[in-house]
């Protein structure tokens, strides 16, 4: 079954600061887009790969990925508009699709196949997890400590999400909308999604803080 991915790539980082759109930021001498598409590529089972680009970097973007035999559309206001974009542009043959934020830009391969590999043993969804490390309380709108929630049952959840295209197509269509999140549309429409062993490594990159974190683990090869 042919693997596609679609890479979100499309938002401003407002976040991270002013400056260029973050996908197009730089990290180690290249835009963290282009550090994403290269771990993508390195990945066996990945084929074709649709990046939805900031509408006014679309040039930009298809001259930086030149290397990389990707298609490159306009992303849309939201996340879930540039993941609708990029789907729309995957090719018919693609039966397995991956979703994957160009914000996540050093995800390790193996995270990418392990999500892949849980796919092709007939999951319908999947999600890469790491553990709760800090303590968490529910805080009412003052600020104060209604309850601690019990970490062992939590989970914070990275990409490559990994999706069967039909479930990922029909769950679009139902529910279009703004979540953060694809696995969380699937959830809405009933389907069970499973889970993955994650990596530090495919953390995202939403502050400047995170910025330096990123350069260290590139410097530390
Ligand atoms: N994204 C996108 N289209 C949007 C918004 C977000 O393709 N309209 C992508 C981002 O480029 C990123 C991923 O979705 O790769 C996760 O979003 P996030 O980390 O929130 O990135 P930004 O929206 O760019 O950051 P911020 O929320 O700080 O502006
Ligand atoms: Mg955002």
């Amino acid at each position: 079954m042919t693997v596609g991915v679609v890479v979100p790539a499309a938002g401003a980082g407002i976040r991270l600061g002013p400056g260029s759109p973050k996908a197009l930021r730089v990290l180690a001498g290249e835009p963290l887009l282009v550090h994403a598409v290269r771990r993508l590529r390195a990945c066996p089972s990945i084929g074709p790969v649709v990046v939805a680009a900031p509408p006014a970097a679309v040039a930009e973007v298809v001259a930086l990925l030149a290397a990389y035999a990707v298609t490159v559309v306009p992303g849309g206001a939201e996340r879930q508009d540039s993941v609708a974009a990029a789907l729309a542009a995957l090719p018919a043959e693609v039966e397995l699709v991956l979703v994957h934020d160009a914000a996540r830009a050093l995800v390790p391969v193996e995270v990418v196949e392990a999500v892949v590999s849980a796919l092709r043993d007939g999951a319908d969804a999947v999600v890469p997890v790491l553990p709760v490390a800090d303590t968490v309380k529910q805080v009412g709108v003052g600020g104060e400590v209604l309850g601690t929630v019990p970490r062992e049952d939590l989970r914070l959840v990275q990409t490559p999400q990994g999706f069967r295209r039909e479930v990922l197509e029909a769950a679009h269509r139902a529910a279009p909308g703004s979540l953060t999140d694809d696995a969380g549309l699937v959830e809405a429409a009933g389907v069970t999604v499973h889970t993955v062993l994650g990596s530090a490594e495919a953390f995202k990159v939403t502050t400047p803080f995170d910025l330096l974190v990123a350069e260290a683990v590139l410097a530390r090869g």
